[in-house]
């Protein structure tokens, strides 16, 4: 559906900044590369603590964070094989979260049924990635598709970031190409225009005609001449629960959200530059040309938006009845989608319950109790 572009006053719903997620999706939860074999690594994907961990033969799995003996958290613990053993007493998990060995069990004992839950994983662009909700649903999700990561004319530059904010707030930052204000001092983009929205059931999609200028944009191929002003058409489109920016061929970004808690966030960004280099220069100094942008253009443009977007949350806390004015369409657009997806994912998890409920109270009827 094409929505209007016309920049006037909206109220902001308030509850999205509390709403839940949509486990029904696959989350990026870290770098692959930094999750080595015999490793483990916690995370949290909207209040769920998932131990990750690389068995010996380089194989992903995802436990719940949890022992089934005495709760401590299993990411403490040690690899054994393909299994995962909790630091405490030993008890060893398999990748499906089976207890299968206890070490001081009396041999002939049978082991006690201790069980967690395992999630569904997969290692793609670098990235690990875990699908919390109904594990049957997960075969019929996709990732992300991000051609550029196997196209050698690109510059990826990996960057990830950590937010005391909801995901709501993160989202709409990324969301915000009128927010270039902020980044004039790093010779960001301006004058940018919102050209067409577009909103289906779960995704957003804003084109907006955005200004550059300067050395740098120059040398990232966003501007043609240092000195004068290059315009070009931006895409940013919000898929559930992920992101997906182009400028016309130039660059192109893939953040990936993860969710935490109520006040907690990260993401994982791919961006993808087409330096104004040959390629026999361009593919040698790419180990250095990387960590550079990465130090010197992107994370400076990150602790701005950081600022930003944690000053909204404690402003929001402080006074969460206060009320909120929105001019831009999109900023609604993906308010609207992000709660829809929650209530989608409630109205799904309710039914069954129901249908259940409704079973039980027939059987009840029936048998006369
Ligand atoms: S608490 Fe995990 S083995 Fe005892
Ligand atoms: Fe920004």
């Amino acid at each position: 559906m094409e929505l209007a572009t016309t920049l006037t006053s909206q109220t902001v719903q308030n509850a999205v900044r509390e709403v839940g997620i949509n486990p029904n999706h696959w989350y990026a939860v870290g770098w692959a590369d930094q999750l080595k074999p015999g490793e483990i690594m916690p995370v949290v994907i909207w209040q769920q603590a998932i131990a990750v961990y690389r068995d010996i033969n380089g194989q992903l799995h995802a436990l719940e964070d949890f022992c089934p003996h005495k709760g401590v958290a299993l990411h403490k613990g040690k690899v054994h094989g393909c299994n995962l053993a909790c630091a405490y007493h030993g008890w060893e998990f398999n990748s499906e979260g089976s207890c299968v060995k206890i070490p001081y069990l009396p041999e002939k004992q049978k082991l006690p049924r201790a069980n967690v839950r395992s999630y569904p994983i997969q290692e793609q662009y670098n990235l690990i990635w875990i699908f919390p909700g109904e594990p049957k649903l997960a075969a019929t999700c996709q990732i992300p598709h991000i051609p550029e990561f196997f196209e050698n004319e690109w510059v990826v530059v990996p960057i990830s970031a950590h937010f005391q904010a909801h995901f709501s707030i993160c989202n709409e930052n990324t969301m915000d190409v009128f927010h270039g204000f902020l980044h004039q001092g790093l010779q960001g983009w301006f004058d940018p225009v919102l050209l067409s929205l577009k909103e289906t059931e779960a995704s957003v999609r804003a084109e907006y005609n955005v200004s550059y200028k300067g050395h740098m944009a120059k040398f990232l191929g966003l501007s043609d001449r240092a000195d004068t002003v290059t315009t070009l058409p931006i895409t940013v489109e919000y898929r559930y629960p992920h992101y997906a920016s182009s400028l016309q061929g130039v660059s192109s970004l893939y953040l990936m959200r993860l969710p935490i808690g109520s006040n907690e966030s990260r993401s994982f960004a791919l961006f993808f530059f087409k330096v104004r280099l040959p390629q026999w220069i361009l593919q040698p100094i790419k180990p250095i040309l990387i960590p550079l942008l990465q130090r010197f253009v992107l994370s400076k443009f990150l602790a701005q938006d950081i600022e930003m977007i944690e000053s909204e949350q404690r402003n929001y806390l402080a006074n969460p009845q206060r009320r909120y004015v929105e001019i831009n369409p999109a900023i609604i657009a993906i308010q609207r989608l992000i709660i829809r997806q929650h209530e989608q994912f409630m109205q799904k998890s309710i039914q069954p319950s129901l249908q259940h409920q409704e079973r039980e109270s027939v059987t009840n009827f029936a048998s006369g109790s």
